[in-house]
């Protein structure tokens, strides 16, 4: 609990952590999807939310990132707090410097801490010992804050979320499947993970999974038979065959070819097109014009990794929507854990 709150807390959100999905009860994962839609609402019509005036924030980045240093950076500002980036050659932490000894100091002087790396029991270690707020920006093995926009983004195009499926394809153990496999079955989405039987999300994401979908009515499935598990999708979801901090290209490029997304697979969901979105995290491989894209062209001929540039270009596609609603679901989180708002308990 944050030291600042002294137990006069306006809402069951002030002073939490958000470090992976189950932080959250999934009331509250309702709520904070909700919150951010409406923060969107807000920030459409420009009508002032200050909930963080005068606050500091610390943006912890082991690992490099677009969207959620930019969502993180300018959610604050129009939260009206201060972040300040602290790169991995920034401070000491990790090198010379403790996680608890790093987390104390921190804690010290900033109101809240988001951490982007590698270890989970990193971003768990500023939790535990900063006494402030800690928001995953992405670690080995979770990506909340990129689950709670997700849920956000198929709210917004369906009106609803019990009952929708989404399916995972690809890399069915990275950190974007565990969130999703979680996150949704909270929240009475049925989640497929497709996937080579090599990386199957792992037993225990599995568990915790099922656990939830036994109370929200949510079905999960877990495959490796495109067929089986694509069929009856509303959202087809890819990410990266390779993520941050793994190098086994060839190996992924011949495991992950037979699950690319290509209009074939959208096809196959059997679903009608206006039931029916493409959604990917980003970045995404998806052409040759990147670093990464020629590379691999040049090694293994293909020029289109996880998603074609077709599919990627459709209709289906939600993928720039889904990346400005990392901005209002991370401002959602920011403002509930650290604001001090009324919010009725969830
Ligand atoms: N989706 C996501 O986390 O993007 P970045 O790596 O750009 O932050
Ligand atoms: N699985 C990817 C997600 C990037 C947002 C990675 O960890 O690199």
């Amino acid at each position: 609990m944050d030291k600042r709150f002294n137990g006069k807390k306006n809402s069951i959100f002030q002073g939490r952590s958000v470090l992976s999905e189950t932080s959250l009860t999934p009331a509250e994962m309702n709520y904070l999807i909700d919150f951010g839609l409406h923060l969107k609402y807000l920030k459409r019509h420009n009508i002032p939310h200050r909930y963080l005036e005068g606050k500091s924030i610390a943006l912890l980045f082991e690992k490099a990132s677009t969207r959620t240093r930019s969502s993180f950076v300018t959610a604050a500002v129009e939260l009206g707090a201060h972040p300040d980036y602290l790169g991995k050659d920034d401070i000491h932490l990790g090198k010379k410097e403790s996680v608890e000894d790093t987390a104390k100091i921190l804690g010290s002087m900033f109101d809240g801490i988001e951490f982007r790396g590698f270890k989970q029991s990193t971003v768990d270690g500023l939790a535990k010992y900063s006494g402030v707020p800690v928001w995953n920006g992405l670690t080995d093995e979770w990506h909340p804050t990129q689950t709670i926009p997700d849920l956000m983004t198929l709210k917004e195009n369906f009106g609803y979320l019990k009952g929708l499926t989404l399916t995972f394809i690809g890399d069915g153990r990275n950190n974007v499947a565990n969130s999703l496999l979680v996150g949704g079955s909270m929240v009475g989405v049925n989640v497929h993970i497709v996937a080579p039987k090599s990386l199957l999300p792992s037993e225990n994401h599995v568990e915790i999974a099922k656990k939830y979908a036994q109370e929200s009515g949510s079905e999960i499935v877990i495959t490796d038979d495109i067929d089986k598990g694509v069929k009856g999708s509303n959202a087809i979801y890819t990410d990266v065959w390779v993520s941050m901090g793994e190098s086994d290209w060839e190996e992924r490029v011949k495991l992950l070819k037979p699950y690319q997304v290509n209009m074939d697979l959208m096809r196959k969901t059997g679903t009608p097109d206006d039931e029916l979105i493409f959604m990917h995290c980003l970045p995404a491989f998806h052409d040759t014009k990147t670093e990464y894209g020629k590379e691999i062209e040049e090694k293994y001929g293909i020029t289109e990794m996880e998603v074609t540039d077709e599919v990627f270009r459709s209709k289906y596609s939600r993928v720039f929507e889904e990346g400005e609603n990392r901005k209002h679901g991370i401002k959602a989180i920011m403002a509930a854990t650290l604001g001090d708002l009324f919010i009725p308990k969830a």
